[in-house]
């Protein structure tokens, strides 16, 4: 089972259970907005999406895990590593649910599981999108070491809207990098 922690996160798979959590963090507006989910987002949209994990895990397509918080043992967020084994890179999705932004924890998770990526998939590349005005999200990236690629301008249609988005990548051989210098 791929369990991974962190000095206040541990990031494992979720559990049929975790479904009522996930519909309670999901529905608001500030996160559903940004990622285009569905408001309201409803018990069983969790309940599917957490029935498909089993699969894409063991056939190691996907990895998506809860983010714990360990001091209160909730689960506060989910991120994700998507991978395109023709090329061997891996795309990260992340959300953490808005009570618990600015605490710094969408950082140290999507930290830990680009180590994941590297030390345990072998990846060569993780890379992530977000829509241009998502300051935060691109802060995350930023501070995780990945470097702006590029942007795709007016590349998705969020709530009737052109967005921009702003394409983020490390290299295995930057990752390796940035370890040995610390
Ligand atoms: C983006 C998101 C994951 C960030 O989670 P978080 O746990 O609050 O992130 P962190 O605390 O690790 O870092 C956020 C950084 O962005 C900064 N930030 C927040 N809002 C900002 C803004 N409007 N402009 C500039 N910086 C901003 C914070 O100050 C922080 O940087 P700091 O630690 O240097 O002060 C969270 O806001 C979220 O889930 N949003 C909705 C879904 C989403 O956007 N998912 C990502 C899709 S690509």
């Amino acid at each position: 089972m791929v369990k991974l922690e962190t000095e206040r996160l541990y990031l494992q798979p979720f559990k049929k259970l975790d479904s009522s959590r996930i519909q309670e963090l999901a529905n608001n507006k500030e996160v559903a907005n940004i990622l285009g989910l569905p408001h309201p987002y409803l018990l069983k949209y969790a309940e599917d999406w957490i029935d498909t994990h089993p699969e894409l895990i063991k056939k190691g397509v996907e990895y998506p895990l809860a983010i714990v918080y360990k001091n209160t043992k909730e689960i506060i967020g989910t991120i994700n590593i998507r991978v395109d084994h023709n090329n061997n890179k891996g795309e990260l999705g992340y959300w953490i649910g808005r009570d618990y932004w600015g605490n710094g924890f969408a950082t140290e998770a999507v930290k830990q599981i680009i180590s994941f990526g590297f030390n345990e998939l072998n990846l060569n590349k993780i890379w992530a999108a977000a829509i241009s005005r998502n300051k935060a999200s691109i802060m995350v990236l930023e501070k995780a070491g990945l470097q702006k690629e590029g942007t795709l301008r007016q590349n998705k249609l969020l709530l009737n809207n052109y967005e921009d988005v702003e394409v983020y990548g490390l290299l295995k051989v930057e990752f390796t990098k940035q370890d040995s210098c610390k």
